[in-house]
């Protein structure tokens, strides 16, 4: 079978790093387009310079890294720091990139790529807020065809939310984006909190990526390493989340995940609850599954397969 397409939209982040890193050591399965770039776990400055150090580092120059939107459709831009540190790429000493970023905006490259491409042809993979892809489904809806799948990373249910007590961090941070791409009638994977939270960075997890003794297995430990600091405090877990792989992993060996298909639907009226993914995990509505809301993972096989890949690198 010929590799998926895909076009990775991202706002790296160290869990984003990881996924593109993945994504990139996997090129039987899964053929780069190009990285998009959005603001969202830092400015868009930071996310677009921190996709080309990791294209750079996974030694893929070739890799078209395009700048997108700079804030949400219709909110102030709210960013995590906190988690990902200043740069969003805390952790490892990377070198300042050489690469330089395409003249054309993400949203146009989207566009471009989509409208020239055959139905259900291209998979994307958005691991930051959906801005660039609702901007691209708004101007050009006729895109749409073009759209094998949307595996995202986004939302949650029974975790119910990270950065208020009832949304996830991407979903919060443009729900209104979120709104137009779960209404899209383009078919929709999540990759929820409910299943991220499962595939943590253990000590030893994290000692086989140091192990593989290659700039990117040094450069992965320090990163889930530093990320890991903020999610042990929080959660009292054992390691660090990391939620943007899952999204890459799935696409190598969708047999790694489980879920239902189910209605998703997304607040954006109420202050309080904005960015809440409405799932009706339970099936308790007659509203018609728009998703393939994901929630357990093989965890083992997960890392199994993450180390050995980042190996090839
Ligand atoms: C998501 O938010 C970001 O902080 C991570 O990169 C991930 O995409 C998790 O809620
Ligand atoms: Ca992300």
């Amino acid at each position: 079978m010929s590799p998926r397409k895909i076009i990775i939209d991202t706002d790296p982040g160290q869990d984003d790093a990881v996924a593109i890193l993945l994504a990139l050591a996997s090129p039987k399965e899964i053929d780069v387009l190009g990285i998009t770039c959005v603001a969202g776990n830092v400015p868009l400055a930071l996310t677009s310079k921190n996709a080309l150090m990791i294209c750079e580092l996974a030694g893929h120059t070739d890799v078209p890294v395009f700048a997108g939107c700079d804030r949400p459709l219709g909110r102030e831009l709210v960013t995590a720091e906190h988690v990902h540190g200043e740069t969003g790429l805390n952790g490892p000493t990377l070198p300042d990139p050489y690469m330089q970023l395409q003249d054309q905006h993400a949203v146009d490259f989207i566009i471009e790529t989509l409208r020239a491409a055959a139905p259900k042809s291209i998979t994307l993979c958005p691991l930051g807020p959906l801005t660039n892809i609702a901007t691209a489904l708004q101007r050009a809806p006729e895109i749409a065809e073009a759209v094998d799948e949307i595996v995202l990373m986004g939302g949650a249910y029974f975790e119910v939310g990270n950065i208020t007590p009832t949304a996830e961090f991407n979903i919060y941070v443009d729900p209104q984006a979120a709104d137009i791409v779960f209404k899209s009638g383009i078919s929709i994977v999540v990759m929820s909190l409910d299943v991220t939270h499962k595939a943590l960075v253990t000590p030893p997890r994290n000692e086989a990526f140091r192990a593989l003794g290659t700039p990117v297995g040094k450069a992965v430990s320090e990163m889930t390493d530093f990320f890991e600091r903020f999610d042990k405090e929080k959660y009292g877990s054992e390691g660090a989340p990391l939620h943007d792989p899952c999204v890459t992993a799935y696409l190598v060996d969708p047999t790694l995940f489980k879920g239902r298909h189910i209605n998703v639907e997304i607040e954006t009226q109420s202050e309080l609850t904005m960015g809440m993914t409405v799932a009706d995990w339970w099936g308790v509505t007659d509203r018609p599954a728009n998703a393939l809301f994901i929630k357990d993972i093989d965890a083992d096989g997960f890392f199994t397969l993450l180390t050995e890949r980042l190996s090839r690198l």
